[in-house]
């Protein structure tokens, strides 16, 4: 079966590019760019990758970032991800970034936009690997701050075609940024929201109701919400989950208690992706193989979770077309 993800072409659609940072590459940047890491090595910043829940995996995500500095170093990061995606047969990703965790460092938007989407360019051209970029505004911050963060994204519009929100969940419910989900949608973005990670089932549907999006990251807590879910199935509103990410910051004991199959069963549009891969184990291969080894996933079951990635992507038609056709026969 691992032969059979590893082949399946698939598109990731949940993917936070400050999240790729791996040790190795975190040590270099440190050094290179004089800033210090609380770690004295490699092995011992992965021993740290041991969560008790978001928060916590986000305090360490905030303070990892801050040796990527320059627009090389967005560059680098972004292509070592393109890399990694390319070797495991996705076609097609939507990488999500925080811009505010670095022009609070006083890294401009303008540099961070460049060195990513430099990257995005040569992984088009040099690996054939489609991509698209959307601007999370941090939720753990102020409603002006991500209208702040907005303003200065736009005389870059063409560089990203979309808005998320992430961060803490718990406390920061979708209702406080509606206004500037209001003006993204006016100038013509995407709206996609986590919701339903941490938080109650209410949040996904305030994302859905006040900030209209298109997508729920996550989603998993509408589980608890039987016309919820109902709901989801009628409007074939996808669901951008990540397994490995869900156990590793306690929202589900073990693999083999997450939803994920029975999701798929109640006719959600699940798609499976990595979040922050080197923090929770692994890339989208490996969170598939990880939720098909624990709930034994059918062939059909995994096709389906491909075909859905497509389904979901933000292209024209005719794109999704052109990747589901590579997909396999559907077998019994
Ligand atoms: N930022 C990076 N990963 C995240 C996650 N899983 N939830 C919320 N914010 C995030
Ligand atoms: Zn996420």
């Amino acid at each position: 079966m691992d032969d059979f993800i590893a082949a399946l072409p698939k598109a990731e659609l949940h993917l936070h590019i400050e999240g790729t940072l791996e040790p190795e590459l975190a040590f270099q940047l440190a050094d290179k760019n004089q800033v210090s890491l609380p770690f004295a090595t490699v092995a011992e910043m992965r021993a740290a990758y041991d969560f008790q829940d978001l928060q916590s995996f986000l305090d360490l995500y905030y303070a990892s970032i801050s040796v990527v500095c320059t627009e090389e170093d967005f560059h680098d990061l972004t292509l070592a991800y393109l890399k990694k995606a390319d070797s495991q047969n996705v076609r097609h990703t939507e990488i999500f970034f925080d811009p505010q965790s670095h022009t609070a460092r006083d890294i401009p938007m303008e540099t961070v936009l460049n060195g990513i989407t430099s990257a995005l360019k040569q992984g088009e051209r040099e690996l054939g690997i489609s991509s698209r970029l959307i601007l999370c505004f941090l939720r753990h911050l102020s409603a002006d701050s991500a209208w702040e963060t907005l303003q200065q994204a736009l005389p870059f519009r063409e560089q990203f075609i979309g808005v998320g929100l992430d961060s803490s969940e718990v406390g920061h419910p979708p209702s406080k940024f509606v206004k500037v989900f209001e003006e993204a949608r006016r100038n013509g973005l995407h709206i996609v929201c986590h919701a339903g990670e941490e938080g109650p089932p209410e949040y996904i549907t305030e994302a859905l109701d006040l900030l209209h999006a298109e997508r729920i990251d996550h989603g998993v807590h509408c589980m608890e919400d039987p016309a919820l879910v109902e709901r989801l199935a009628v409007e074939q509103i996808p669901l951008t989950v990540c397994p490995l990410s869900n156990v590793r910051l306690c929202v589900y004991p073990d693999m083999s208690q997450h939803p994920i199959k029975r999701m798929l069963e109640a006719g959600l549009r699940v798609t499976v992706n990595s979040d922050d891969p080197p923090y929770f184990g692994g890339y989208v291969n490996e969170n598939f193989t990880a939720v098909q080894q624990a709930l034994d996933l059918s062939r059909q079951e995994l096709i389906q979770l491909a075909r859905n990635s497509f389904t979901s992507a933000f292209l024209t038609d005719a794109e999704q077309q052109k990747l589901l056709a590579e997909l396999p026969e559907e077998i019994d």
